[in-house]
């Protein structure tokens, strides 16, 4: 608790009520605003939640006027610059960086258990060929709480890991089932002797039929946009997990509630928005018509990958990301690759026009991370899928935190009420 309070005035009755702040370890205070509807019979109202905090939180810390994302302490730059994927999974679950021993147990149990139930497998059969693969994603890890039962006891701390790892380790192959229905190509089992990202890629693009030849830098690339997009604190799929399993339900069903949310576009969505945004406008000279489009507020278009909820300065992420194209590109010698370039002019643009400037709205996570998934070759609808194996991590360390929360209680919002007062039911004939 810090020393500071706060005083909520009635200015009708007089009535004052003290409330007290408390701080974290480093961010800004909280006011805690519990006692006011026992004592005031008020309830406070923050609609979107942007200046409440829901809970108290040791993995994630953001600082949005000064661009800073840490995991644990740890800047995502550190990070991203000299981790790994499964390095980071293991930080954000257990809180502290592994030994080499820990790194090599946590990494040895990930890599055996990516295989999946075949009859979970089959699921994938009964998908239209066109279903998008988010839509499978979602369905079959939600399954996943009718194969493990045996696992499923929530204040058991074995059966929480064993879950954790289930998760980790099955995501990569289950995005790659769903992109292989796609194409209508046979699944590729997973290869346990892989990091998981070189992994991961042979599920997407192996076929029997060819050895799959791992490129070093594709395969770092993707290890970097799992780094990056591993955990973000109490964004909407993650508050989604939170709320769904403070209701103490399975935590599979609690993680696909977390990847409906993130299908949206104003979150996860956003990465295949962009893109399909990139190829509508097509070429540098129409920029600056979808810059105009996107300040017109009659016109419900938004510079997809602009703006974010917390960054005002600029999102860290974005940076890394901007980076990682270059090299990408270089590698596969796509030096003129026109949606990047199309993308940095976009940027360059809307980075001086006013309305960016004055709303703080600059390139977000999701602005770049397309063009490196789109040049290594997956398809745009596979985009947020990647976004959920990555952030998967995240989900289930939240989840964990606040299942060993002791002061975790079931997440209930109120509302204000708006509608019609009581009145008296009419029968069909009386009704006008
Ligand atoms: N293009 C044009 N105008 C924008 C944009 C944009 N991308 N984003 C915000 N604005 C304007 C908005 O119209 C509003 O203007 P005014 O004050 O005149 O009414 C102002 O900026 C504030 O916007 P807001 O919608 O109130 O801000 P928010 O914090 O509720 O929304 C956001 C944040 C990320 C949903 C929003 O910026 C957005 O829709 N961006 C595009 C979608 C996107 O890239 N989402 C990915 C977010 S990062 C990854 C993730 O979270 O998954």
């Amino acid at each position: 608790m810090s020393d500071k309070t706060y005083t909520l005035r009635d200015n009708s009755t007089g009535d004052e009520l003290e409330l007290q702040s408390k701080s974290g370890s480093i961010g800004p205070d909280v006011v805690d605003v519990r006692p006011v509807y026992a004592k005031q019979d008020i309830f406070t109202f923050d609609p979107g939640f942007s200046s409440t905090a829901s809970c108290e939180s040791a993995i994630t810390y953001i600082d949005g006027d000064k661009g800073i994302l840490l995991y644990r302490g740890y800047p995502v730059e550190q990070l991203a610059d000299k981790s790994s994927y499964i390095e980071v999974c293991y930080l954000l679950l257990h809180g502290e960086l592994p030994t080499a021993a820990q790194l090599e147990g946590f990494s040895h149990s990930i890599r055996t258990h990516t295989m999946i139930n075949e009859s979970m497998l089959r699921f994938f059969n009964g998908f239209h060929h066109d279903a998008h693969p988010m839509a499978m994603v979602g369905g079959v890890v939600s399954s996943m709480s009718a194969f493990y039962h045996d696992t499923l006891d929530i204040n058991n701390p074995r059966h929480r890991q064993i879950f954790a790892h289930r998760i980790i380790a099955k995501m990569p192959t289950i995005a790659a089932a769903a992109y292989k229905h796609t194409l209508g190509q046979p699944f590729v089992y997973p290869d346990n002797d892989l990091d998981y990202s070189s992994n991961l890629m042979r599920m997407f693009f192996g076929v029997p039929a060819e050895d799959y030849r791992i490129d070093p830098v594709a395969a770092e690339a993707i290890d970097l946009l799992l780094i990056l997009h591993a955990d973000h604190e109490q964004n909407c799929s993650t508050s989604t997990v939170r709320l769904a399993g403070s209701s103490g339900t399975n935590p599979y069903s609690a993680v696909a509630s977390g990847i409906a949310a993130l299908w949206g576009p104003a979150h996860g969505g956003a990465n295949e928005a962009v893109l399909r945004m990139l190829e509508e406008i097509g070429t540098v000279d129409n920029v600056d018509k979808y810059v105009n489009k996107a300040k017109d507020k009659n016109d419900p278009f938004r510079l997809m990958g602009f703006g974010h909820r917390v960054y005002k300065n600029h999102d860290p992420r974005a940076t890394i990301i901007r980076k990682m194209c270059y090299r990408v590109l270089d590698n596969l010698g796509q030096q003129d690759n026109p949606l990047f370039d199309l993308a940095l002019q976009l940027e360059q643009i809307a980075l001086k026009d006013e309305y960016f400037v004055e709303r703080q709205l600059y390139p977000n996570v999701d602005f770049y991370s397309g063009i490196i998934y789109k040049a290594l070759g997956i398809p745009s609808s596979m985009f947020t899928v990647m976004f959920a194996v990555a952030r998967a991590v995240g989900w289930v360390s939240h989840w964990q935190e606040m299942i060993e929360d002791p002061d975790s209680r079931i997440g209930r919002p109120r509302q204000l009420y708006m509608g019609s007062g009581p009145r008296d039911y009419q029968a069909i004939t009386e009704r006008s």
